[in-house]
């Protein structure tokens, strides 16, 4: 059988266990330029979330369907001359065991590293750390690099590929565990806990020479704290606004920004980690090599069984992962 999550309905407000429906189903047959994959790890991600809110840089989840998200799994049967029984590949087949998918929309990795890295820091998850760090933030020796969400998939990330740069690595996140963890395992010069209140004083305090590079997963008060800390010439990596995705509806924006931006000179650039797969392959080995040789810890936060799935994602917005959060199968 092929045991499945559909996206029930949309979330009122934050999502809970009835947002998805189990189901079971007869196994997919490939059809003719088609490969079977057998789904190994699924990638949890906030932006699963953002996807029941409506369009985004892709089409809103429509109730019914099979819960969307990124997944790494093995060829089973293939219909397709490029791919043979036992390919790993990667690709957006969402929360199935099994899936008869168009080769096309499968990426064959080649790489030899565990699931466990696969499905994170060695694929979008350091790519979205590296290209957004390095291609948009531009972070120099010796800059203040600020960066939200610190202690999840992509801030883990962001952190190490900074302190590599030469830079001053600070990062906030939920808790002071967290925190301390940041500066005492990955190498952070300081750590504020947002969730404590006070998080510009917070922030000042520990960012005396002001913020180069600020890279924003959150949005919300610490985007807003960030805003008024910025250096001259500041960039502000617009990655994702995950304090935003699980409302009825995102708080207005504040009223002050265009203001700062004018006279810190600032520049906002949002991306997505697409944009940059052209060099997909040579950032994949640089992050591959950091990772052997020991330069960059991959934290993965690993939850076993497809069951688990709704839970895992919820956790997200409650902060209970440290690093890459997904579900083993
Ligand atoms: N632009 C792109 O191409 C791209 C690609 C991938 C991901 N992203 C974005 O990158 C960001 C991080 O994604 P990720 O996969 O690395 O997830 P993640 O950071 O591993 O998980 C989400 C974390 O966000 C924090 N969080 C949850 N609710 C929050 C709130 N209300 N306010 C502040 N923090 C909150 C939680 O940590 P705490 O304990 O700190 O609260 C949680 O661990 C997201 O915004 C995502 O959409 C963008």
């Amino acid at each position: 059988m092929n045991r499945q999550w559909l996206y029930a309905k949309q979330p009122q407000g934050k999502i809970g266990p009835d947002t998805f429906q189990w189901t079971e189903t007869a196994i997919p047959a490939p059809r003719e330029g088609e490969a079977l994959v057998r789904t190994r790890m699924l990638s949890l991600d906030p932006a699963n979330r953002a996807w029941m809110m409506g369009k985004t840089y892709r089409d809103a989840l429509e109730p019914g369907q099979v819960m969307s998200g990124f997944a790494i799994g093995e060829v089973v049967e293939s219909k397709s001359g490029g791919l043979k029984t036992g390919d790993i590949v990667e690709g957006d087949w969402g929360w199935q065991d099994y899936a008869a998918m168009p080769a096309r929309r499968l990426a064959k990795r080649t790489t030899k590293a565990p699931f466990e890295l696969l499905i994170g820091p060695l694929s979008v998850t350091g790519l979205t750390a590296y290209f957004g760090l390095l291609e948009v933030g531009r972070p120099k020796p010796g800059d203040t690099v600020l960066v939200s969400a610190a202690a999840g998939a992509v801030g883990t990330m962001v952190g190490q590929i900074a302190k590599l740069a030469g830079c001053r690595v600070v990062g906030t996140a939920g808790g002071q565990d967290k925190c301390d963890w940041l500066v005492r395992d990955l190498g952070f010069d300081a750590a504020v806990d947002y969730k404590a209140g006070g998080v510009y004083r917070a922030l000042r305090a520990v960012c005396p020479t002001g913020v180069d590079v600020y890279f924003d997963n959150t949005g919300g008060p610490v985007l807003e704290a960030a805003l008024s800390l910025m250096n001259l010439r500041g960039r502000i990596v617009c990655c994702g606004n995950v304090s935003q995705y699980d409302v009825e509806k995102p708080a207005p924006g504040p009223m002050a920004v265009p203001g700062l931006v004018v006279t810190k000179r600032l520049r906002l650039e949002g991306f997505i980690v697409m944009d940059f797969y052209d060099q997909r392959a040579e950032a994949e080995a640089r992050l591959a090599r950091w990772v052997e040789e020991g330069k960059i810890k991959a934290i993965v936060d690993i939850v076993d069984g497809l069951d688990k799935a709704p839970q895992a994602l919820i956790g997200l917005f409650e902060g209970r992962n440290k690093g890459k959060m997904a579900v083993r199968i």
